[in-house]
C-alpha cells in the first residue's frame, strides 16, 4: 500500500472519532429526531437550533460538520436526515439500531484517563460512575431487539409457551427494559429481574412504575450468586450480564437451580471472537474495541467456547449454540 493511502485511512480513522462525537450529540439532543420529523424539506440551522432548544453558533459548527461526515445532507442551507440513518441511529426496536452504542461508546471513554496506568499496571479500575451504568441500559436496547427480533425468531416453540403464561426471572437486569418488553409482549407472564448494583435497581423499578407493571415486575436486590433459588420460574434469562459476574458457573448454577422442570435457560451476548480470520471482521474489530473498555473495569467478553465450558463446570446439559442473524449468540440449556 502507498504511504498515502495508508495515511489517508489513519485520517479516516481520526475522522471517525469525531463522527462518533457528532453521532453523540445528534443523538443525545435529538437533532437526528427533528431532523426525521422534518422529512424531505429538511431543517435550516436555525430552525434546527430553535426547535432543539440549542444555541446558535455550536449547532451551525454541527451541521457544517454533519455534512461533512455524510450524516446528513446539505441542500440549499437545509440539513436533510435520510431514512437508513435514521433508522440506524434512532429506531430502537430493530436489531440494527446503533444509537445506543454511539452513546455508550462515548460516555465509556470519559472514563478512560486511568487507561495508561491501567496498561502499566494492568490493575483494573473496578468501579464505573452511575453514568456509565445508564449508558449501558441504552446499549442494550439493541439486545432487547435482537432477543424479540432474532432469538424469538429461532425459538418458535418458547415463543407459544411464553404465550400461554408463566413465571420468568431476568437475571442482573440493568435497568430492567427487557423485562418491560416481554412484560408487554406477553401479557400473562409474570416477571423477576435480579439485579446488584443500588442505581440500576433504582433505575429499574422507577421504569417499572413508569410502565405500569409493578403489579407484574418485580425487581430483587441482589447478586444471583450469593442468593438462594427455589425452583419456580420457566425461563432464566443473561442478557449481556454472565461474562462480566465474578463467577459465571455459580451464576449458571444458581440459574439452574431456580428452573422448574422443562425450564429454559437461556444466555444471550456478544462472544470474542475465536479466531484470527473473526477478528478481521468488522464486528470483530468493534468487539476487540469493546474488550479493552471490559478489561480497563476488570471484566472481559468470553470466547463461545469458554461460555460452553461454563455450563460443563456448572454440570448443566451442553448448551445449544444459535449464532443470530446481527452477531449475537444464543446459548440454550433446557431442564429435561
Ligand atoms: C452490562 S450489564 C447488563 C445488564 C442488563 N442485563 C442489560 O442487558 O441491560 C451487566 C450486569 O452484570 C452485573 N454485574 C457486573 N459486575 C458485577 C459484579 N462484580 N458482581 C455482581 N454483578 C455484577 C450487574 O448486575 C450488571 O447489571
Amino acid at each position: 500500500m502507498r504511504l498515502d493511502d495508508r495515511f489517508d485511512e489513519l485520517i479516516d480513522t481520526l475522522t471517525g472519532f469525531q463522527r462518533t462525537w457528532l453521532v453523540y450529540l445528534g443523538v443525545e439532543l435529538g437533532l437526528f429526531a427533528r431532523l426525521r420529523q422534518a422529512g424531505r424539506d429538511g431543517l435550516s440551522a436555525a430552525d434546527l437550533a430553535s426547535v432543539s432548544g440549542c444555541a446558535p453558533g455550536p449547532i451551525e459548527a454541527w451541521v457544517s460538520a454533519a455534512d461533512a461526515h455524510e450524516l446528513a445532507d446539505l441542500r440549499d442551507s437545509r440539513l436533510v436526515l435520510d431514512d437508513d440513518t435514521a433508522i440506524i441511529l434512532l429506531d430502537e426496536a430493530r436489531p440494527e439500531f446503533l444509537g445506543g452504542q454511539f452513546v455508550h461508546s462515548v460516555i465509556a471513554s470519559l472514563d478512560w484517563s486511568a487507561m495508561l496506568e491501567f496498561f502499566r499496571t494492568g490493575e483494573p479500575v473496578r468501579q464505573r460512575p452511575d453514568r456509565y451504568r445508564q449508558s449501558i441500559e441504552r446499549l442494550t436496547v439493541q439486545d432487547v431487539a435482537v432477543f424479540f427480533q432474532e432469538a424469538l425468531a429461532a425459538l418458535p416453540q418458547l415463543v407459544g409457551d411464553l404465550g400461554a403464561g408463566g413465571r420468568v426471572v431476568d437475571i442482573h437486569c440493568g435497568g430492567g427494559r427487557w423485562l418491560i418488553a416481554m412484560a408487554r409482549r406477553f401479557p400473562s407472564l409474570e416477571l423477576v429481574g435480579i439485579e446488584f448494583e443500588d442505581d440500576s435497581v433504582n433505575r429499574a423499578r422507577a421504569s417499572v412504575a413508569a410502565a405500569s407493571l409493578a403489579d407484574r415486575i418485580a425487581i430483587r436486590h441482589g447478586d444471583v450468586s450469593a442468593l438462594e433459588m427455589t425452583a419456580d420460574f420457566d425461563l432464566a434469562y443473561f442478557q449481556y450480564a454472565l461474562h462480566q459476574l465474578p463467577d459465571p458457573v455459580v451464576a449458571l448454577r444458581s440459574a439452574w437451580a431456580a428452573l422448574r422442570a422443562r425450564g429454559r435457560l437461556l444466555v444471550l451476548d456478544w462472544a470474542l471472537p475465536s479466531s484470527l480470520d473473526e477478528f478481521r471482521t468488522r464486528q470483530g474489530e468493534l468487539i476487540a474495541g469493546v474488550q479493552l473498555d471490559e478489561l480497563y473495569q476488570g471484566t472481559a467478553l468470553a470466547t463461545r467456547e469458554r461460555v460452553q465450558s461454563w455450563f460443563g463446570e456448572a454440570g448443566l446439559p451442553q448448551a445449544v449454540t444459535i449464532e443470530l442473524p446481527s452477531g449475537a449468540s444464543l446459548f440454550v440449556a433446557e431442564r429435561a
